[in-house]
């Protein structure tokens, strides 16, 4: 695609996320990369992966063409950054979704705005997944799974059929989640947990069989004022 058809992008958070999502970008060459937006001073003007950090989110208001991905391992942050630019006048009509060429998104599906598929993704049927939502290399999302707004798909997760992940919620790397349960709003489950039972909201699960380890900062605590994109 020339550049002139190419929409430009920038990417919120100079972290993993973000120089990941940027690799997927390249390859699907389906935007023009700007750069890294982030709120640390100390990246600015800083070249990563051989894009530049550009400043901070007031970047995005000052290039009013360009779309906009949010990048924020954690969902909190990713919710709370869009809480704030929503603020601003920035809504849904600015981000961009960005799924990596080797992922094929079959016509039952759903990927909402500002949600990122990594490469090596598998999407049977019928998935819905909801905005700011970011899923990692190899997962396996089977049919009927919902995927609800900001939650976190680890590398090499497998839902099961008709399993629903509420908003806000981290699925750790190569967890399993049997089919038709729930993993609640703002919870975690860790890496190689097996799900076997709901999970409700804002909890922390872990193990085979997976089961509480802690609770979880909830959604309504989540919107304090340190702002952390680096993972
Ligand atoms: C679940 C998780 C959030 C817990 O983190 P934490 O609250 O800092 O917990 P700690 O590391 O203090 O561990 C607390 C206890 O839980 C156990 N534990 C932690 N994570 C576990 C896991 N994934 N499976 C089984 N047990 C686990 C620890 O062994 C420890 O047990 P102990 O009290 O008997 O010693 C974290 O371990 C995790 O799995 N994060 C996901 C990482 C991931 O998937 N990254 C991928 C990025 S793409």
């Amino acid at each position: 695609m020339t550049d002139r058809a190419r929409q430009p992008l920038l990417l919120v958070g100079a972290g993993g996320l973000a120089r990941e999502t940027a690799q997927a970008v390249y390859a699907a060459d389906s935007h023009r990369l700007l750069g890294f937006t982030d709120d640390n001073p100390a990246r600015w003007g800083c070249v990563l992966d051989g894009l530049p950090v550009l400043g901070g989110t007031e970047v995005i208001a000052s290039m009013p063409d360009a779309v906009v991905v949010l990048c924020p391992g954690s969902g909190a942050v990713r919710a709370r950054l869009a809480a704030r630019l929503a603020a601003g006048g920035i809504g849904a009509e600015r981000f961009a979704t960005v799924v990596h060429p080797g992922v094929h998104v079959p016509p039952s599906c759903t990927v909402g705005h500002g949600s990122i598929l990594l490469g090596g993704i598998a999407m049977t049927t019928a998935v819905t997944i909801g905005n700011h939502v970011a899923v990692m290399p190899n997962s396996v999302l089977t049919h009927d799974d919902v995927v609800e707004d900001f939650a976190t798909i680890c590398a090499s997760v497998s839902l099961a059929g008709g399993v629903r992940v509420g908003a806000g919620a981290y699925v750790g790397a190569g967890a399993l989640v049997r089919e038709n349960l729930s993993v609640g709003p703002w919870s975690t489950v860790g890496m190689g947990t097996v799900v076997l039972a709901d999970v409700p909201a804002a909890e922390v699960w872990v193990g085979n069989p997976g089961r509480f380890l802690r609770g979880a900062e909830p959604a309504t605590s989540v919107g304090n004022s340190t702002v952390r994109t680096d993972h």
